[in-house]
């Protein structure tokens, strides 16, 4: 059954729970695009130095807020960079006083800015049981980092090699696998129910390796994880639009320059907050189920983080094709916005 079609759709605010916002010029240059249409998001702590203790992550979100334009509301929920050196009693801290809502585990050398992440699982055991003791969420980045491992498999091979050992040690710790990419993700979530959640953001819903590598490379879609083959987008818009509260939206969106993202060995990274809502939509829409977009976008990422939904709304309406520019200018340079490779025709009405 598919709904009836609709060209109007009110619902919750949504949150992001998964973004980059970056720092400084790029700061100032993203944050009233996800501002516009997001009420919160979880902020990626991976900073060059990273945000790793409860104090850089309250000075942090100072400046975030300080580079909200005048007018806007939009609530940081920050996280902290986990390490192999990370102290339980200041992450315990953070939580306590409200300056963090999650801890990011990064594996070493898994992505963009993350060297300083862990390599043995066994040292930072006292972190996680201070977290599950006190109910703080771990954000995953679910790949091993291992180079014998071919980069379409990394995401399988750490549900098995490291997710599972951390979740049978520490089975009362929340985890989030963040922006799964595989089918093999999104069977693992839904058959573990407990304790257990997953981001998928707005481009793995879109594109597949082709997209990447097929007629031409191309730049601007390579992020981490890497899109996956077909099998596995289809499996992540099956999760999505299904209504599962385990699978919410995280968008992670990752701006890079152009000048970073077209050389030799360019960033990994997407930048889509400005027209995820309406991509999101069109994904929805044409699946049929566009009554569950509501669910994946402002009500299971709360329901997962135990807050409530946001009280206002926005409002999609269905209309002429979206126009978005094809690149924003920052104080650190030009970014280039996420391209669907169809038109988009949901509107966030102001
Ligand atoms: C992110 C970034 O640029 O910080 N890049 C990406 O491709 N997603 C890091 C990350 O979330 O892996
Ligand atoms: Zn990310």
């Amino acid at each position: 059954m598919t709904d009836a079609p609709i060209s109007r759709l009110t619902i919750r605010r949504p949150d992001d729970w998964h973004l980059h916002l970056r720092d400084a010029e790029m700061l100032k240059g993203v944050l009233p695009h996800t501002a516009a249409h997001f009420g919160r998001a979880i902020i990626m702590p991976n900073l060059v130095p990273p945000v790793v203790t409860a104090t850089q992550a309250s000075y942090y979100r100072d400046r975030i807020m300080a580079a909200l334009p005048d007018g806007m509301s939009f609530t940081p929920l920050m996280t902290l960079y986990l390490t192999e050196e990370t102290d339980p009693a200041d992450v315990e801290r953070a939580h306590a006083d409200g300056i963090a809502t999650a801890v990011k585990l990064y594996p070493a050398g898994a992505t963009t800015n993350s060297n300083s992440g862990v390599r043995d699982f066994d040292r930072v055991r006292p972190v996680l049981d201070k977290m599950a003791e006190i109910g703080m969420p771990l954000c995953v980045h679910g790949e091993v980092t291992d180079p014998a491992v071919d980069i379409f498999d990394r995401e399988a091979v750490f549900i098995d090699k490291v997710l599972k050992p951390i979740r049978k040690k520490n089975p009362d710790l929340r985890v989030v696998m963040e922006h799964v990419t595989t089918q093999d993700a999104v069977d693992y979530v839904r058959d573990h129910r407990k304790n257990l959640g997953a981001t998928i953001t707005t481009h793995h819903l879109i594109i597949n390796r082709n997209n990447i590598l097929a007629g031409g490379i191309r730049p601007h879609y390579y992020c981490l994880p890497v899109a996956k083959r077909e099998q596995h987008r289809v499996a992540l818009v099956q999760a999505a639009v299904s209504g599962d509260p385990r699978f919410f939206l995280g968008t992670d969106s990752a701006p890079h320059t152009d000048p970073n993202k077209l050389q030799a060995c360019g960033c990994a990274g997407v930048f889509s907050s400005i027209n995820t809502m309406s991509c999101l939509a069109e994904v929805f829409d044409v699946a049929g189920k566009l009554k569950n977009l509501e669910q994946f976008a402002s009500l299971s990422g709360p329901k997962f983080y135990n807050l409530p939904p946001n009280e206002d709304t926005i409002t999609l309406v269905r209309g002429d094709v979206v126009t978005y520019p094809d690149t924003i200018q920052t104080g650190e340079g030009p970014v280039t916005v996420f391209d669907p490779g169809f038109p988009l025709h949901w509107h966030v009405e102001d």
